[in-house]
């Protein structure tokens, strides 16, 4: 027999408790670290499991102390040994393995590590295109095993409450023809047919509207999305969706499959308690309450409309706006130990409002027995009581107004002062809001190519009271759309789609595509619909977001294991990267653009 290339491990490093006692073992894995003191070793070895303490004792012979003298960190190593506990002294309660140690008898270098670029667990510290760059080293930190594990935990979790539901998973294509959905798509030319192209699916929204055309009536799949837009922490150029459909439902059969998804997979993941059904909120009442259509509700912090009192103020701004039709929103920052309402504070929140189109933040401070003071306090008088009372004011709290003509800025730039408050005055609460957004518009105006458009996509149904106005109204129409949010971020959007051609070539055309481009473009799935297409509804609960909300981390770089940076490039594998001109040829391509010198 050949001869054994090396011994290969009995347990892993997370497993060995003082039950062990004696016993011979073999272990496998990364010098974590090594101590070393004269010829005692403390060798911490570290596999996915967890870490055990090895003893290189003094008393060891002169080959295996040579061995440990040679030991790095992140050497590749097997340990031959026996389990014994640890002196009391040294027990170490807060690992696994604290209990006991491995004495070595044989140590074997498996492989070498060169000079590490960063420490592991350090990762935060480092800067991220470092840690891409050697996403390997990077991958063995605690936090990513920790992050990714979660995320295995989250994904088969799913699959099995879903599969125990009747639904299939079943795998879309992803190489698909151009049908825009929102977003850029990414393309990809064919060799065999000269000029044409191939599309990453944004999502797999019309095959799975197709697939419940073929009677599939509950799909799910974990499926991968390509989008070419920019980069942001909760953004990813492809990332993973749940994706899901179901024939013969109405809105109400999605969320309640929802909650119980997710109230069941939180409760296995991570022994979390959610509520049986999540807070609903209509879009315009999360706007006008929360200023926004993802509200972080670990806090209160509600925005009152002060249009009626701003009316009756003599500040001149505010009645202006009014008397145009406009709109002014306030809200009440409380009084917090710690906090100065400075000067500088409000014009730090001044800056965050005007972002989204702000033109000022005006301000007043409570005082005692609800005298106004600053800001525009004097335009108040005699409505101090009034003022005080509607936003439940207290001595010591701040008031903080926006007045917009525009409804949606108004409220947005009240958003941004919510969303900085929250986190200055320390007032987001642990744990997972979720919340369903309902009933929003199903059109938006596209100001720069001056159309309408689809506020989620193109397949979205109208509620029922819209269809005799969709062409004569767009602006007005709500659709059967709904988006869950968890803890101030998008989570999944869905919507029952429609299933009549009549009624989807009006959406196309109210969208701006006319009956030859819509046939064209969309043409499969219209004709799909002209053969006894079921009613159907579905969702799709973004993975990578979810999981990093639920590993408490802002970037979704953290819970995937190869991401993009912010600007696109992967500095692992050095991707997007150019063809050689062989291969250009072969897909029939001319690059017009000047390659930089390498
Ligand atoms: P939508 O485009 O809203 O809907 O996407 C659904 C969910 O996917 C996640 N998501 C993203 N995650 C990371 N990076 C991105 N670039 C990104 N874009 C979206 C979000 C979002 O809520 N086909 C429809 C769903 C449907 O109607 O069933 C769709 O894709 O969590
Ligand atoms: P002014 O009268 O322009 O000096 O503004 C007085 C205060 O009102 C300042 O604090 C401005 O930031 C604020 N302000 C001005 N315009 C608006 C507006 N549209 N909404 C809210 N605050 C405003």
């Amino acid at each position: 027999m050949a001869e054994e290339l090396f011994s290969q491990r009995t347990t892993t490093c997370g497993a060995l408790t003082k039950e062990d006692n004696n016993k011979q073992v073999v272990l496998n894995g990364w010098v974590h670290r090594d101590r070393n003191h004269g010829s005692l070793h403390f060798i911490n070895l570290r596999d996915r499991y967890g870490i055990t303490q090895v003893v290189v004792d003094d008393d060891a012979s002169a080959e295996l102390q040579s061995v440990a003298n040679e030991l790095r960190m992140e050497f590749c190593i097997a340990v031959t040994g026996f389990v014994r506990l640890r002196p009391d002294s040294m027990v170490n309660p807060e690992m696994a393995t604290g209990e006991i140690e491995v004495k070595a008898e044989k140590i074997e270098i498996l492989s070498r590590c060169a000079p590490l670029p960063f420490l592991l667990d350090d990762g935060k510290e480092t800067r991220e295109d470092l840690r891409l760059k050697y996403r390997y080293l990077d991958l063995r930190s605690q936090g990513m095993q920790k992050r990714l594990k979660l995320r295995h935990d989250f994904i088969f979790s799913i699959r099995k409450y879903l599969a125990g539901r009747d639904f299939y998973e079943i795998e879309t294509p992803t190489l698909i023809k151009s049908t825009p959905e929102g977003a850029r798509d990414f393309v990809v030319p064919s060799r065999l047919y000269a000029g044409k192209f191939y599309a990453l699916p944004q999502s797999p929204q019309l095959f799975k509207q197709i697939l419940m055309v073929g009677g599939f009536d509950k799909y799910f799949q974990i499926a991968r999305c390509y989008r070419d837009e920019d980069s942001r922490g909760d953004r990813q150029l492809e990332f993973t969706q749940l994706d899901l459909e179901m024939s013969f439902v109405k809105r109400d059969d999605v969320l309640s499959l929802m909650e119980g998804l997710f109230g069941h997979v939180f409760k296995e993941v991570m022994n979390v308690d959610l509520p049986v059904h999540f807070r609903r909120l209509s879009y315009n009442d999360s706007l006008n309450t929360y200023g926004c259509d993802k509200p972080d509700l670990r806090f209160d912090l509600p925005i009152s409309d002060m249009n009626e009192i701003a009316q009756k103020s003599s500040f001149a701004t505010f009645k202006d706006i009014v008397a145009a039709g406009g709109f002014v929103k306030a809200l009440c920052a409380p009084k917090t130990e710690g906090v100065e309402f400075s000067r500088k504070f409000i014009t730090e929140l001044e800056d965050a409002a005007k972002i989204y189109g702000a033109k000022g933040l005006a301000w007043i401070k409570v005082g005692e027995h609800n005298v106004l003071s600053g800001g525009v306090g004097k335009f108040f008088a005699g409505l101090e009581e009034e003022l005080v009372s509607k936003l439940e004011a207290k001595e010591g709290d701040l008031i903080l107004f926006v007045a917009h003509e525009n409804w949606k800025r108004c409220c947005a730039s009240l958003s941004a002062v919510r969303s900085k408050l929250g986190k200055d005055l320390n007032l987001i609460r642990k744990g997972f809001e979720f919340c369903w957004i309902i009933d929003f518009p199903l059109f938006e105006y596209n100001e720069t190519e001056g159309h309408w458009e689809a506020a989620h996509h193109m397949f979205s149904m109208p509620q029922t009271e819209y269809l005799d106005t969709l062409e004569s109204d767009p602006g007005s129409v709500k659709g059967d759309l709904y988006d869950l949010v968890l803890n101030g971020y998008e989570v999944a959007s869905g919507s029952i789609r429609i299933h009549d051609v009549e009624l989807q070539k009006r959406i196309f055309r109210i969208c701006n595509f006319d009956d030859e481009t819509a046939e064209e473009r969309f043409g499969f799935l219209l004709n799909a619909f002209r053969y006894g297409p079921p009613p159907h509804g579905g969702i799709a609960p973004g993975i990578d977001r979810m999981v990093m909300i639920m590993s408490d981390e802002t970037s979704i770089h953290e819970v995937i294991a190869f991401p993009k940076n912010t600007a696109g490039v992967s500095p692992m594998d050095d991707s997007p990267s150019f063809l050689d001109q062989q291969q250009l040829d072969d897909l029939h391509l001319i690059i017009d653009y000047p390659k930089p010198k390498e």
